[in-house]
Order: structure tokens, then sequence, then C-alpha cells
């Protein structure tokens, strides 16, 4: 196991799925709601151990568009728990140095859970240690849509020829802009597939799926998964 300093090769940006805490909460006889409770837990050490280790941009999958189908109650206790927890460790992400971002489409967010966000957003802004951003209300497909209609929107003001139409330029019209592509995707729970995260940019990440669910996944597996990577060759697509 790798502590600070061995020679591992540290991906800049690592993205999660985090998957697995109604599970988690039905095999204790718990609620639900207990499950993302205790992936907060998981969500802290994460934090902890990529500031740690290095890592400069860690993007956390905590809700996506198709999340909005789960009953209201689960719903509300999503983002309850969201506002609090973003309230909590604000002070917390200061003294770590982390500045916090979001991606998705936040406009759906309840307006009290938004209000917070952006607060915190905004308090830790000028932190320059890890970017911890979070997927909220996010959809691969609806990003690339919004990107689209963003490109078209400066197209047709003459900002953008079509002919200038490539890869990066696509990328600057993401949610993602400011950051660089995952080189590391994990996903909790053992599920084998990406459930409209990040499509764009993942197509060049190494994957790691583990059978733990979010709430058991804790600091010596995230390592574990960063020595894994670590052990991969990346070639893409050369030889
Ligand atoms: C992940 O855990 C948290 C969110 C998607 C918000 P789930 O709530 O999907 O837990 P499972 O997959 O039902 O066990
Ligand atoms: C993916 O988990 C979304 C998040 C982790 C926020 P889901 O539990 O919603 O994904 P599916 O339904 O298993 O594909
Ligand atoms: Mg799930």
């Amino acid at each position: 196991m790798p502590t600070p300093g061995d020679s591992i090769s540290v991906p800049k940006h690592i993205a999660i799925i985090m998957d697995g805490n109604g599970r988690w909460a039905k095999e204790r006889g718990l609620k639900r709601s207990d499950g993302h409770r205790a992936g907060a837990e998981s969500v802290r050490e994460c934090v902890e151990i990529c500031k740690e280790l290095g890592v400069e941009f860690l993007t956390l999958y905590a809700f996506s568009v198709e999340n909005w189908k789960r009953p209201k109650t689960e719903i509300a206790s999503l983002m309850t728990l969201l506002e609090r927890f973003l309230k909590d460790k604000t002070p917390e992400l200061n003294e770590k140095d982390v500045r916090l971002q979001a991606i998705g489409r936040l406009n759906d967010i309840p307006p009290k859970t938004l209000r917070q966000l952006h607060r915190s957003i905004e308090e830790t802004s000028d932190n320059s240690g890890l970017t911890l951003i979070l997927a909220l209300s996010y959809g691969g497909r609806e990003e690339i849509i919004d990107g689209i209609k963003s490109i078209l929107h400066h197209v047709e003001e003459g900002h953008i020829d079509r002919a200038m139409i490539d890869p990066d330029l696509f990328s600057k019209h993401l949610y993602t802009r400011y950051y660089p592509d995952p080189d590391l995707l994990i996903r909790t729970s053992g599920e084998m597939r990406v459930s409209n995260f990040l499509l764009w940019q993942i197509s060049y990440a190494e994957m790691v799926v583990t059978k733990k669910y979010w709430p058991e996944f804790r600091k010596d597996d995230l390592r574990e998964a960063i020595v894994e990577y670590s052990r991969r060759q990346r070639r893409y697509g050369a030889i």
C-alpha cells in the first residue's frame, strides 16, 4: 500500500460513480437514507486521501438526471443530506484547501439546496489544492446536447466557423471545460455500466470497478484503485 511519497503514478483527475448506498442499507436492515448518510463519510475520506496523494481533481457522481425518477421522499432526503453536508463540511474544505465546483443541470435542484451549494462554491473559490467537483442533476447526454446548443449559438453569432469544430473546441463547450478529462473512473457496487456519466470525457479513462458498496469504500480502497491504475499501460491507440 503506498503512502505519500512512494513513486506510483497518481491520476490527475479521478471520477467516481458512488453506487450501492441503498443495497448497503438494505443488507443491514436500515433505510436507504441511512445508506446515503453513511456514504457521506466515504466522500470525506476520499477527499482526504486525494489531498494526501496529490490528486488535483475529484469528480463525484452524486445525483443523475435519471435519479429524479426516484420516490419524492428519497429525493428530498438526498437534497437535505447534500445541503447539510455542504453546510457542515465547508469549513473543513477550507482547512484542507479544497475548492468546490459543481456540474450538471443545477437549476433543477431545489432552491434551498442550490443556495447552499452556491455559498459553498463561493466560500471555497480561492482554494488552490484539490478541486472537488460534484455532478448534480448530471447527465452525460444532456451535457452533450447543452454543448451542441452552445456551439450553435456561437455559430449563429458568428464567433465560431463550422470548420473550427473539433474535439478540443467541443470540450470547451461542456460543463467540464475548466477541467482535464478523468484519468481514472471508479464505480462501486460491482455494476459494469457508466449510467450516463461523463460520456465524452471518459473516452480514455482507465476503469476500476469494485464490488464494495459506496459506504464501505474508504481511504484504503481508493489507494488500492490508484495502485491498480498505476499498473496500467495507457496506449491511446498507439503501440
Ligand atoms: C448511490 O446509491 C447514490 C445515488 C445514486 C444517489 P444508490 O441509491 O443508487 O444505491 P443502490 O444502487 O440502490 O444500492
Ligand atoms: C448512478 O447510480 C448515479 C449516481 C451514482 C449518482 P444509479 O444507481 O442511479 O445507476 P443505475 O440506475 O444503477 O444505472
Ligand atoms: Mg444505484
